[in-house]
């Protein structure tokens, strides 16, 4: 899958280090260039997973307040419509989109740090 449309982040770049991460809080990484969406990264235990911060409803960020993307159930939200995803599985269980998919990021864990490719 060609990401370039998505992040600028590309094969072998530094995403974050584990230790930005917080159990079951999701960062939104943003880019410098605003008509790219950008990632999310969720962490729970030994579950991490990235995100393409792009709703499969109508191909927008899913933050409209810029970095909120979790309700209080610890859901990912799309603050557009309404819609609702799994963290870890990334399937919409809630919304205009239900059981669609956010599109998921390839990383590597070196160093603690996670970097993108696969
Ligand atoms: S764009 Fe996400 S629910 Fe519509």
């Amino acid at each position: 899958m060609n990401y370039n449309k998505f992040t600028s982040i590309k094969n072998g770049d530094l995403i974050c280090s584990l230790d930005d991460l917080i159990d079951n809080k999701a960062i939104v990484l943003e880019e410098k260039n605003n008509y790219l969406p950008g990632l999310i990264v969720f962490k729970n235990k030994n579950i991490i997973k990235i995100w393409i911060n792009d709703c499969p409803h109508a191909n927008l960020s899913l933050d409209l307040i810029k970095g909120k993307v979790q309700s209080n159930d610890g859901k990912l939200l799309c603050a557009n419509h309404g819609a609702k995803f799994d963290p870890e599985s990334g399937i919409c269980i809630k919304g205009p989109c239900k059981k669609k998919y956010l599109t998921n990021f390839p990383f590597v864990i070196e160093n603690n740090n996670l970097i993108a490719g696969n």
